[in-house]
């Protein structure tokens, strides 16, 4: 089947395609490439950066006026204040600079306030996922829908965890070990956007993660919602790009996982 495509998702797919092709090249000649210490284990690459730049040009150029949220550059206002992209130009650049082909442009709409279009693009393995609001997620050309499982027992459950000067070990370490008391295994593959669009595809049948930014998530939310999952905070609101925090999964386990959750102190 043909994936639904709109004026507004082709603009973001064709932005993807054409920042992906370099980190392409990039990612097969990863010594070459300029690294920057930004902080303990956050490296920045100029890889990052000129992705961010040819997105925003792109984005710029076939939708003028629309501002911006970018991992790299912040807020740029627009003319148009009802319409933003956010746009994680890799989000898993701790594999890419690994070398490991896990990785992905991430670009998110938002349209008053509320996110209606979403971009994953992984372009070392061609894998694509788009979604808009009303419209349905797809994988290429296949159709996303969630994992149907009912209970934990069977479910396989990813999470991101904190590293090397973040906060938050202990308490990773106690929701980890609730988890995988009660699930048929915990997956850490380190690229936020790509574990949302594999609970978007029945892969993993919930995800969850704290101190997350906008960036990581704004564009996987809505393939998950788009392919029949709940998303929520970890309050169980709908604040996940303000609280940094997300949960992600089918309507059955959505809930069990937040009970376990919240029952963990923090
Ligand atoms: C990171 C990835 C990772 C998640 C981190 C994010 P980055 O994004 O999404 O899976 O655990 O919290 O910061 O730094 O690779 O863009
Ligand atoms: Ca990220
Ligand atoms: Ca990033």
């Amino acid at each position: 089947m043909a994936p639904y495509s709109s004026p507004a998702l082709n603009v973001m797919v064709a932005a993807a395609r054409k920042a992906g092709r370099p980190l392409i090249r990039d990612f097969n000649e990863l010594e070459n490439l300029q690294i920057s210490m930004k902080g303990p284990a956050d490296f920045v690459t100029s890889a990052d950066k000129r992705t961010e730049k040819i997105l925003i040009e792109e984005l710029s150029r076939a939708r003028p006026g629309y501002g911006f949220l970018g991992e790299e550059g912040g807020v740029l206002k627009g003319a148009d204040a009802s319409h933003r992209f956010i746009i994680d130009p890799i989000d898993g650049t701790t594999n890419f600079m690994h070398g490991i082909p896990h990785f992905a442009i991430s670009i998110g709409l938002e349209r008053e306030g509320q996110l209606v279009a979403g971009v994953v693009f992984n372009p070392v393995t061609d894998d694509l996922y788009t979604a808009e609001k009303g419209h349905g997620a797809y994988h290429n050309n296949k159709r996303l829908r969630v994992a149907a499982r009912k209970e934990l027992a069977p479910a396989v459950i990813a999470t991101g965890l904190p590293f090397l000067g973040k906060d938050g070990h202990a308490r990773a370490a106690a929701e980890m070990a609730e988890v995988m008391n009660v699930t048929a295994g915990i997956r850490r593959f380190g690229a936020a956007s790509l574990d949302l669009a594999y609970v978007a595809a029945g892969r993993f049948d919930g995800f969850w993660e704290r101190s997350l930014q906008a960036w990581d998530i704004a564009a996987g939310i809505v393939l998950v919602r788009e392919a029949g999952g709940m998303v929520s905070d970890l309050n169980g609101g709908a604040d996940m790009l303000g609280s940094g925090t997300v949960l992600a999964s089918n309507e059955y386990l959505q809930p069990q996982i937040l009970k376990l959750l919240k029952g963990i102190k923090g």
